[in-house]
């Protein structure tokens, strides 16, 4: 860890006294200069200090935002997120993640961000999500199998997010195929997985995250309110989000250890109880062609069967899905 975490983690130790620059000081071995140019960097950042001439200085708030201190005080992962690269604006937190990967990254390094001027979804969409609300997250993988497992890696993360958004709020989460988050029938959450391979390995994959979180109503544009929720809005409660990314990365650093040294099997159980899909009729759009049936499981490789109506069972591997008819949870 370093000076910074090392300093926060002090303050949140010591929440209910003053820490005088001495103290810190010799605790950290560092002269008292530095923890001063610290305590200024950490203001600036947003965090809030009471502070007494000749007692020091004692922690009021942390600032709602992503940062890597934080993250990593509450973190219980051997490698996912153990590096946070936190920025206050980025074009896509998948380009910075990608770049980050393909210059040697370990794997488990996370980027987030609090604003994407060009955040992207899956089919070259937008992804909207406004400024310091939301989680947004990208994530460096570096897995052992070949490319055609890699719908596992967003369906694995995407019951990651749902299993937290239930035990953390008790919201009933559900995934709709392949891997978005859905809460009483809004998108709530969705998984851009990006990769850079050769047709029989992996380099490297980054699994992109943006989680709905703190926005309310009137600030998600027209267009998308139909279709769109968030935690506070389901809720109405303001979450931690720095709580729900710690959740999602313990849960996902488990399922993922888990499908490296298992395979798929248990995660797509998961999924199936968590499925949106199952037991609906759906129309899926794949590869050119419309379909219409009843999903009936995943396979290995994380595609959708579903029960034609002609009867014949047919596995769609990509693609966009359209739920016909009601379904009871959601
Ligand atoms: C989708 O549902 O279409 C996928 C949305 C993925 C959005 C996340 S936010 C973090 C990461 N950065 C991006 O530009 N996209 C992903």
């Amino acid at each position: 860890m370093g000076l910074n975490e090392d300093l926060v983690e002090l303050f949140h130790e010591n929440r209910d006294r003053f820490l005088s620059g001495e103290e810190l000081a010799g605790k950290l071995g560092v002269s008292r200069t530095t923890i001063w140019n610290h305590i200024r960097a950490l203001r600036k950042l947003g965090y809030q200090f009471t502070a007494h001439t000749h007692i020091g200085y004692k922690l009021l708030a942390a600032p709602d935002r992503l940062l890597p201190q934080e993250i990593n005080l509450r973190l219980n992962t051997r490698f996912l997120g153990r590096t946070v690269h936190w920025h206050d604006e980025v074009g896509s937190t998948n380009d910075v993640a990608l770049e980050l990967a393909a210059s040697g990254a370990p794997e488990g390094t996370a980027v987030v961000a609090e604003n994407q001027t060009q955040g992207r979804g899956r089919f070259g969409r937008d992804w909207f999500s406004p400024r310091g609300k939301n989680l947004i997250l990208s994530l460096v993988l570096r897995p052992s199998f070949v490319p055609g497992r890699v719908s596992q890696l967003g369906i694995t993360t995407a019951v990651s997010a749902a299993v937290c958004l239930r035990e953390l709020f008790d919201l009933p989460a559900l995934i709709k195929w392949p891997n978005d988050v859905y809460i009483r029938g809004k998108k709530a959450g969705g998984i851009l997985t990006e990769l850079s391979a050769e047709l029989d390995r992996i380099h490297h994959a980054v699994v992109g995250i943006g989680l709905n979180l703190n926005f309310e109503k009137q600030e998600i544009p027209v267009g998308l309110r139909p279709n769109c929720t968030s935690v506070r809005i389901e809720t109405g409660r303001t979450c931690d989000r720095i709580e729900v990314t710690v959740r999602l990365l313990n849960e996902l650093e488990r399922r993922y250890r888990r499908l490296l040294q298992e395979g798929f099997s248990s995660t797509i159980d998961e999924w199936m109880d968590l499925s949106l899909t199952l037991g609906r009729r759906i129309e899926a759009a794949s590869e050119g062609r419309k379909l219409t049936g009843y999903p009936t499981g995943l396979d290995e490789d994380g595609g959708l069967l579903i029960r034609l109506d002609s009867g014949v069972t047919q596995k769609i591997s990509g693609g966009d899905i359209t739920v016909l008819s009601p379904g009871g949870q959601d």
